[in-house]
């Protein structure tokens, strides 16, 4: 959170206005990075109602980091949080969205279709020099860009959730993603205070890649027989020195995630053993049990 703030000064030159396609949990934390750095933000989504749903949360949690970066000074904090919020706008056009844009942040819905929707549309609307970049977590960059002429200028960033608090930035490079819009890429997530990593556009890129089928493994050892989940998860807690069990992670980041991310892959690369559907998942999110977020996945949560 302080580094985000600390390197604001920094502000990549090459970008200064960006547009956000999506204010749900992700578009509305990239939308506030992108602010906190100094940069002219307009974040669009399909209605006004969410759109003032997604300024409320960006405000609330501008608020908290202002609290916390300011603990002594609390009329500069509130200076800090009413100036990075007032440097986003909000649109439910995408296209007049875009027409003075740098770089296109896509945060909509994981669906090929609607992204290629999206992107038809901007494309054509868009200045020439204006990059495009898809924050999704389990689609080919390659795949979505196929449907514009741009795809030179085209390209992965994939956050983390919560946005403003998770350091890492994969910046994907897709087929064609020429080395300057590349660089764009990584100058632009150090401006807003992420760090790096470079990857090509494979499935999963680097964390999601190693991390499915991780949680997919544990779930196949429970699913054997060989280990309970309550040992599977301190086992890799105070084996491995994570600092979530793979099972209580699954939990955490939502059954029907994980099952959409996995078959999807297990469509594209059916000779992949790590992508094989999952039974014991599948009846799980059947029944509605998708984790925290329900009140129950494979364990049961209290709901508040
Ligand atoms: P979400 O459901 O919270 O937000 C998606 C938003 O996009 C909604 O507000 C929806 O109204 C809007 N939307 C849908 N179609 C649209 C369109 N055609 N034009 C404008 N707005 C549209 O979803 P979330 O979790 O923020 O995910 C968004 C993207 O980010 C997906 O591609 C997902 O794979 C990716 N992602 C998600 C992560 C997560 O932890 N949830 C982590 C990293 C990437």
């Amino acid at each position: 959170i302080v580094r985000s703030f600390s390197n604001s000064a920094a502000v990549n030159s090459a970008i200064k206005n960006v547009t956000i396609i999506g204010g749900g949990l992700m578009g509305s934390g990239i939308a506030q990075v992108t602010a906190q750095a100094g940069q002219n933000v307009t974040l669009v989504d399909v209605n006004s109602d969410i759109l003032a749903k997604s300024q409320k949360s960006i405000n609330n949690s501008l608020g908290r980091i202002a609290k916390k970066i300011y603990k002594d000074n609390p009329q500069e904090g509130e200076k800090f949080a009413r100036e990075a919020s007032e440097r986003i706008k909000t649109a439910t056009d995408p296209v007049a969205a875009v027409k003075d844009t740098d770089l296109v942040i896509e945060a909509i819905v994981e669906n090929l279709d609607v992204k290629h929707a999206l992107f038809q549309k901007l494309d054509n609307a868009a200045p020439a020099h204006t990059i495009f970049a898809s924050n999704t977590s389990s689609l080919s960059i390659n795949d979505i860009s196929s449907v514009v002429k741009r795809k030179d200028r085209f390209g992965g960033l994939h956050f983390f959730n919560p946005v403003p608090v998770m350091r890492l930035l994969e910046v994907v490079r897709g087929g064609e993603t020429t080395d300057s819009t590349f660089d764009t890429m990584m100058q632009w997530g150090k401006s807003i205070g992420k760090t790096c990593v470079a990857c090509k556009d494979t499935p999963g890129f680097i964390v999601n890649r190693l991390l499915v089928p991780y949680m997919a493994e544990a779930l196949r050892l429970l699913e054997r027989g060989d280990a309970s989940a309550r040992d599977i998860d301190i086992a890799m807690k105070l084996g491995a020195g994570y600092p979530m069990g793979p099972i209580e992670l699954l939990d955490y980041v939502g059954l029907d995630t994980t099952k959409f991310i996995l078959d999807g892959w297990n469509k594209n690369y059916p000779d992949q053993p790590l992508f094989k559907p999952i039974p014991i998942l599948n009846k799980l999110v059947a029944e509605g049990k998708l984790g925290v977020k329900t009140g129950e996945g494979f364990y049961k949560y209290d709901k508040k």
